[in-house]
């Protein structure tokens, strides 16, 4: 049965339809998405959303919950899926933001579009904080409103042209976003990879690293360090064989350090701490995981000066007109916020929270260990990354939620090499990750009876 928005009726084939309406209807099943017809215009879908495959991944999950709820309303769900921070911003960081929005109900205060690229002041202390010593400029720092939209504006720059690779597993938005420019073939159930995309399976017998000498030469490399949603954190050699690589290649690396700050043992915090990656690498960052701003939005990109396209143009110049013409400067709000982020003060406040997030890890990896389960992760990062092996993930995953009322994430979600895998989030409050602890003992425990 489909729905009009005002009637509803049988859908046959043989049913006489004016062509349009076939058509709509017809497009409709092949999709089997809408429900609903009401007016439709004449404009055609783009293809590259079509080839996407179900939803993105978070709100699918979220889906599930609902569903979850629906069936145990008075469940007490406990959320180790999404990797969302929890705890509260430090006061130094509220109150600054605070004052900069009082001052901008008085006439000294007022301000109104900032720089494109970020204040001066913000890109200089990120400069200082995250790239000392690494000969980052301030003006090689773009601040944003996040890396994940960061992510997207860099497709924007690449355009659909490229071939690309990505670690597998990794996060969604490297690969939903080069669909969406065209850069993805089409999907190919049978493998659940897009064609014209390279997946650099990085699995535990490699240390988490992909083997290079059997990949092709991708234009792009998304990389992810440490990696969600494994955890690991590549090492110096790591890294100095993937620069090397993208430098024989002449590939670029679009290197992702949204969890550098989780980093505990020796392993580089940013790309730019191995020689010659300002030749080949851009890294995105964030605020987010760092500093609880999930939902206040910050991150930033830096683009070296010496990133030059095949032509020898640099690439710094197209990622400024990028920012100016499809961004237009991140909230100065939340950049009050950053700049306190990063006094010392700041500093010293979020480093309890990130101690606090691998706290939580380290519990989650000592109840999951204990009953002799593989698990990754948690030392680097704030996730950890549990093995079912010849389980199906999904499957894992909804069993987890049916028997414990916990949310995860199934690993295949982050492309097939996370198949027999799940995530959990050590972002919860400590509470939380102690009863997810005694539930998931608990369940595997009598899964052993
Ligand atoms: C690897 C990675 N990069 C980027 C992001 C998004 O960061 P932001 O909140 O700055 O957009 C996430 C969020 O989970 C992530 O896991």
């Amino acid at each position: 049965m489909y729905y009009t928005s005002n009637c509803s009726f049988n859908f046959s084939p043989n049913t006489l339809l004016p062509k349009m309406l076939m058509n709509r209807i017809s497009c409709t099943l092949k999709n089997d998405i809408v429900r609903s017809i009401g007016h439709c215009t004449e404009v055609p879908r783009n293809v590259n959303m079509e080839k996407l495959q179900h939803g993105y991944l978070f709100p699918e999950i979220e889906r599930r919950e609902l569903l979850h709820l629906k069936k145990y309303p008075h469940a007490n769900v406990i959320d180790l899926g999404i990797g969302d921070t929890t705890k509260p911003l430090p006061e130094i960081v509220t109150s600054s933001m605070v004052d900069f929005v009082h001052g901008l109900s008085t006439a000294e205060g007022y301000k109104g579009y900032g720089p494109e690229q970020g204040e001066k002041a913000m890109r200089k202390a990120i400069a200082d904080a995250f790239y000392k010593d690494l000969g980052i400029k301030p003006s090689e720092v773009f601040v944003s409103d996040g890396a994940q939209c960061d992510i997207s504006r860099l497709q924007l720059l690449m355009g659909p042209n490229l071939k690309i690779a990505v670690q597998d597993p990794s996060f969604p938005a490297y690969i939903d976003s080069s669909v969406i420019i065209g850069q993805a073939g089409k999907f190919v159930d049978r493998a659940g990879k897009y064609e014209n995309i390279e997946y650099l399976t990085c699995r535990p017998q490699t240390d988490f690293f992909p083997d290079l000498q059997t990949t092709s030469r991708p234009q792009l490399i998304f990389f992810c360090s440490p990696n969600n949603p494994t955890g690991h954190a590549a090492t110096r050699k790591q890294l100095e064989q993937l620069v090397n690589f993208a430098k024989v290649n002449g590939s670029i690396i679009i290197f992702d350090a949204a969890y550098s700050a989780y980093i505990t043992d020796d392993s580089p915090k940013s790309i730019f701490e191995i020689s010659g990656a300002r030749e080949v690498a851009i890294e995105v960052s964030s605020f987010s995981k760092f500093a609880g701003f999930t939902g206040v939005r910050l991150g930033w990109t830096v683009v070296p000066e010496e990133l030059l396209y095949s032509n020898g143009f640099p690439v710094l110049h197209d990622f400024n007109r990028i920012m100016c013409t499809c961004f237009n400067g991140a909230s100065r709000i939340a950049q009050a916020g950053g700049l306190a982020c990063l006094s010392p003060e700041g500093l010293n406040a979020l480093q309890s929270l990130v101690d606090y997030y691998m706290e939580n890890a380290r519990i989650l990896v000592n109840a999951l260990t204990s009953l002799g389960l593989i698990v990754y992760g948690g030392k680097n990062a704030p996730y950890v990354w549990v093995h079912f092996p010849g389980s199906n993930s999904w499957n894992v995953f909804a069993e987890v939620l049916e028997k414990t009322h916990i949310i995860t994430v199934p690993g295949s979600g982050f492309g097939p090499g996370g198949e027999g895998y799940i995530r959990i989030s050590a972002f919860g409050q400590r509470d939380s990750i102690i009863e997810a602890s005694k539930r998931l003992k608990n369940l595997l425990y009598q899964k052993e009876l």
